[in-house]
């Protein structure tokens, strides 16, 4: 592993107590990146960014809801403060919660809109701008933004879910449009099938519902019947493309959403 890929990068990834932004934030401090870790769940933030520090890496935790601009205002601050600057920004925290059409409820809809869709605007304005604040550097700063199969495809029982990350491939196009004149860019991944809490949560809910008989067949189902590679993934099946777009290698990039999904969407 080339240790100084990410020298010099001093990030902000939200929802980074568990799943794929802790497995990132390893990753990333691990090819030397700065990281802070935000989430709701700061004890759970504080313990990954320990195991980092004792790696040797550099890390610190911070609480975070991406849903309150102060609090997303306040993350940007305490990267700052610990680190100097924020030059990338790894919109990570998400939520889902399955229903189908015809039970969509206003509840399950504002909420994961305001985690999934507004806190990643909102996140992306306060880190743009402490960017703008910090002024133009040789290397474009980064945002990159988590989206989904589901940024491009839609299923009955997430519909809420495949809005939001509509929403979130939105901002990685309109916000490469607004804010390259900052020398920032905006680009993003799509995971598919991953294997973390989130998707345990999100078995045992799709058989709350009726749509899979018993616990594990949700993955088991989509990898056999919809995954070309025949399995789902784990985290550190995104960790490359994450860094990918956090490193110089993807400096001439803007606006794209990068499919990581063993292939399920193609478009
Ligand atoms: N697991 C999958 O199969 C899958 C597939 C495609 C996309 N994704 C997306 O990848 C991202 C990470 O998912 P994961 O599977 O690692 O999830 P996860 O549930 O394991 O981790 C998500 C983290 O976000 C945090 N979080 C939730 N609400 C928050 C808020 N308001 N403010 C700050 N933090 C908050 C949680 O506390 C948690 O630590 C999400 O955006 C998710 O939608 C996941």
């Amino acid at each position: 592993m080339d240790t100084t890929r990410l020298a010099g990068k001093n990030v902000l990834i939200t929802g980074a107590a568990q799943g794929m932004g802790a497995a990132v934030g390893r990753y990333y401090a691990a090819q030397g990146a700065k990281v802070c870790l935000g989430d709701v769940n700061l004890e759970g933030a504080q313990s990954v960014a320990d195991e980092i520090n004792a790696a040797g890496g550099v890390a610190t935790a911070v609480s975070l809801d991406v849903t309150k601009r102060e609090s997303a205002a306040a993350a940007v601050a305490h990267t700052v403060a610990e680190f100097g600057s924020i030059n990338v920004l790894l919109n990570n925290a998400g939520i889902n919660k399955p229903l189908f059409f015809l039970d969509i409820t206003e509840e399950n809809w504002q909420r994961i809109m305001d985690v999934n869709a507004w806190g990643t605007l909102v996140c992306m304005q306060e880190a743009a701008k402490q960017m703008v604040a910090q002024g133009k550097q040789d290397f474009p700063y980064k945002i990159i933004n988590v989206g989904s199969i589901l940024s491009r495809e839609a299923f009955d029982d997430v519909i809420p879910y495949s809005a939001s990350k509509h929403a979130v491939l939105a901002f990685i196009k309109g916000g490469a449009k607004a804010l390259i004149e900052h020398n920032i860019t905006v680009n993003g991944y799509g995971p598919g099938v991953v294997r973390t809490e989130l998707w345990e949560q999100l078995d045992k809910d799709l058989v709350a519902i009726g749509k899979f008989k018993k616990p594990g067949e949700s993955m088991d189902s989509l990898a056999e019947n919809m995954i070309l590679m025949k399995r789902y993934s784990y985290p550190e099946d995104v960790v490359g493309t994450a860094a990918f777009l956090a490193s110089p290698e993807s400096d001439y990039m803007t606006g794209q959403l990068i499919m990581i999904d063993g292939g399920m969407v193609m478009q």
